[in-house]
């Protein structure tokens, strides 16, 4: 006997309204378009904004593969159906519609694949029409003035332009036309471009085996990859590389992780560099975690709740790479910006963050500047307690740097059980 079944397929007015808020902002939006460019084998991406009093948009062009109509169309629908190789950077079928959702109302594609005709797919997802007609419907061949720049854009060669028209979210009504909508929206192209000099970092430095290196530009301006490792300070300590299995239902995967110390201030070639590699959230914020997914960076420090943030580990900034067949094991989400540690390796790396942390922390008291008014959290009050607490660090670090102490080790544990307050003293 056939089990009787009614389709209730969602409303689409309804569902494209709620899933406009699933944490996107201005640049994480634009960096879920840079993904698709990018799997799509872009090697120049340009992001260009333009004010206009009620005219507004945005354009993503990149100069990858482009699209044939059939795919367009299955790449406007929520939940694209199509397979996924390793490490591509997409997942779920949905950044294209909801990242550009999250901004504006009105999402075009303008896409080309052959490269020797100019003949373009043009076809536009409008949620006024949506809410309308309560229908997913595409339309196809619509034209505007962002749209024609977008054609303009491929005229020579394949590849695709996403635009972005009737910005609601960006410019709210009221503002639309006004001189602080046109301020709003230069002040959010200079924060993408941080955000994408950052998480796209070892695209832009050539850095990812078997890829050229890839060209970003937002409003005309090359980006410069932002490494958060300082990789030409000599000062920087890297240290030894740790490689960890994590199971999987279908198998195990490999995860990396790597410490770095970074100079402190006083250590760097220059005050300038010092003040770039401070990063968007600046020194304390940034400090902690840089968790890549397939080369792509799902966050930006922060320790995950290993530990807490403090001013004196401000120098430790660690790598943790995974593959993209660990997604769930780390709990991706659509927007690409949070990941959780999985319980294993979370228990796993409890000790090499300390060891970094006590290095990083060593290394920041070394530096002439630790004494400044950064320090008043210390109780520095009484001289002794804090000699203490520094032989404690000294102590520590010549463990770590040189493992041959294992006894030595030993020998402190000893002293943590018979003197349990000198050991606190010394923050053993
Ligand atoms: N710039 C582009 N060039 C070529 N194809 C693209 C481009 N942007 C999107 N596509 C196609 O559209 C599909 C849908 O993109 P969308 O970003 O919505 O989902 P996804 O990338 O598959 O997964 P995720 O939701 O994780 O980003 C992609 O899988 C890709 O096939
Ligand atoms: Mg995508």
């Amino acid at each position: 006997m056939d089990t009787k079944t009614y389709e209730v397929a969602p409303s689409a007015a309804r569902l494209t309204g709620s899933l406009r808020d699933i944490g996107y902002d201005f640049p994480t939006a634009i960096a879920d378009l840079v993904d698709n460019a990018i799997t799509a084998n872009a090697a120049r991406i340009n992001i260009y904004t333009h004010f206009e009093p009620n005219g507004s948009y945005v354009l993503i062009s990149d100069d990858g593969d482009g699209m044939r109509a059939r795919e367009l169309i299955e790449a406007l629908r929520f939940g694209t159906r199509r397979a996924y190789g390793k490490n591509e950077l997409g997942r779920f079928g949905l950044g294209l519609k909801t990242g550009s959702f999250s901004q504006c109302r009105r999402l075009t594609v303008v896409t080309r694949t052959a490269p020797k005709r100019a003949s373009f797919q043009v076809m536009t997802l409008d949620l006024n029409r949506v809410a309308r007609s309560d229908r997913w419907d595409i339309t196809v061949g619509e034209t505007s003035t962002a749209i024609e720049r977008a054609k303009d854009l491929l005229r020579e060669s394949p590849g695709t332009v996403v635009v972005w028209e009737d910005l609601d979210r960006v410019l709210p009504e009221r503002y639309a036309e006004s001189g602080w909508g046109r301020r709003r929206l230069r002040s959010l192209a200079s924060k993408t471009s941080q955000h994408l000099a950052m998480v796209f970092h070892r695209f832009i430095g050539g850095d990812v085996a078997g890829r050229e290196e890839v060209i970003i530009c937002v409003d005309d301006e090359k980006l410069r990859a932002w490494d958060p490792f300082a990789p030409n300070e000599p000062e920087r300590k890297v240290l030894d590389e740790h490689h960890y299995e994590i199971e999987t239902e279908r198998g195990s995967s490999e995860v990396r992780f790597r410490g770095v110390v970074l100079p402190a201030r006083d250590r760097f070639t220059s005050l300038e560099e010092f003040e770039r590699l401070s990063g968007p959230l600046k020194w304390n914020r940034q400090q902690g975690l840089y968790i890549y997914r397939a080369d792509r960076l799902v966050q930006h420090g922060g320790w995950s709740g290993l530990r807490g943030i403090d001013e004196h580990m401000k120098l430790a900034r660690a790598a943790i790479d995974f593959d993209t067949d660990l997604d769930e094991s780390f709990q991706i989400n659509v927007a690409k910006m949070s990941v959780e540690l999985p319980p294993a390796l979370r228990q796993m790396l409890e000790r090499p963050v300390q060891e970094l942390c006590v290095l990083a922390d060593d290394a920041y008291r070394r530096s002439a500047n630790s004494g400044g008014r950064s320090d008043v959290t210390t109780k520095a009050s009484k001289a002794s307690e804090t000699a203490l607490r520094d032989v404690g660090i000294a102590l520590k670090a010549a463990i770590m740097e040189d493992r041959s102490l294992e006894e030595f080790r030993g020998a402190l544990s000893k002293l943590r059980q018979r003197l349990p307050e000198l050991a606190r003293q010394l923050e053993l």
